[in-house]
């Protein structure tokens, strides 16, 4: 996508971006450099661990097409506030375009209620294969350049195909999305009358996300007391349960005396998956000042975890 708005771009335009972002949505705006666009990178604050608002909106000026910004923080959880963000992206008349990756898997999405102008995602993160997700305003992608080969349909979808769909692909998105209409049906019905609007499918896909969006956060609230009774960790984001509905289920973390890789090698050892480094979102670990040191460890929940996995996870890291 950053290929095809780019050609949209003159030199000199402006793209916003954060330092919470995943890179994938920081370097493929800052390619576009080379063509004379500059790209510009909102803070958080890294008290909080929320966006910097402030900042983001003294970088927007009329030079500024688009606003790129992530949905969720993959390395700290943070939830970013969109619906504000889009109301300063199109106060200066900018686009904004989110990438939900993280966030998918966690809780339910409904684009009209953030006000964005695209949204991507990544299947696999919702249990499918590799497969790129673009949502988009039917206007916003009728105008946007076509790129693909050149025998291809003109029109909006396919005209962002560079090449023959991957049906296999798109068949195991199909598939993904399935199974979670299928755990909505079987665990969501509670949320089936406040949901009402919706219909089928569609219906049992948001019962599914606000049921896993419920079951999470009740596990990550346990998870959460116990990893605070831990004298050697310190936990880098959102830790005040009320406040977890700006945060995912996505726990980032320092444990003293030990650094990350071996953090994360020891708890592989014991067949628990966490993950070490900056995960791509190398803005947090610099802007915490934890880059040079391996960054961070990052443990997440999802709807297949269990108490059990959590307390494994706790008496793993307290016996360290
Ligand atoms: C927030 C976020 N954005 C983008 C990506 C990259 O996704 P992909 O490799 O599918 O482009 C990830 C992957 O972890 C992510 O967490």
């Amino acid at each position: 996508m950053s290929r095809i708005i780019g050609k949209t771009l003159q030199p000199g335009d402006e793209i916003v971006t954060t330092w919470l972002d995943h890179y994938a949505n920081v370097s493929s705006w800052q390619a576009l450099e080379e063509n004379g666009v500059l790209v510009k990178q909102a803070r958080f604050d890294p008290e909080t661990f929320k966006l910097d608002l402030d900042h983001l909106a003294s970088l927007l000026s009329s030079k500024t097409k688009l606003v790129a910004v992530g949905l969720a923080s993959n390395a700290i959880g943070t939830i970013n506030p969109i619906a504000k963000i889009a109301a300063l992206a199109h106060n200066v008349g900018a686009l904004l375009y989110v990438d939900a990756v993280h966030y998918a898997p966690h809780g339910p999405i409904d684009v009209q209620a953030l006000g964005c102008d695209m949204l991507v995602c990544s299947v696999y993160k919702f249990f499918g294969p590799h497969v790129g997700l673009l949502w988009g305003k039917k206007a916003v992608l009728e105008s946007l350049p076509v790129y693909q080969v050149s025998a291809a349909p003109k029109t909006v979808p396919q005209k962002f195909e560079t090449g023959m769909p991957n049906y296999e692909g798109l068949a195991g998105a199909t598939a993904a999305i399935n199974y979670l209409a299928s755990v909505g049906q079987e665990f969501g019905s509670r949320f089936a009358d406040e949901l009402s609007q919706y219909q089928d499918r569609r219906r049992h896909l948001k019962q599914a996300m606000h049921a896993i969006s419920l079951f999470e956060r009740n596990l990550f609230t346990n998870l959460m007391e116990q990893l605070q009774t831990i004298p050697k960790i310190t936990i880098f984001g959102i830790t005040d349960p009320k406040e977890f509905e700006h945060r995912c289920p996505t726990v980032a973390f320092t444990v003293n005396g030990y650094t990350p890789i071996e953090v994360a090698k020891i708890l592989g050892e014991q067949n628990i998956f966490v993950w070490d480094g900056n995960f791509y979102a190398q803005g947090v670990t610099e802007q915490l000042g934890l880059e040079a040191a391996g960054g961070l460890v990052r443990a997440g929940l999802a709807h297949y975890n269990t108490q059990e996995d959590v307390n494994r996870f706790i008496t793993a890291l307290k016996a360290l």
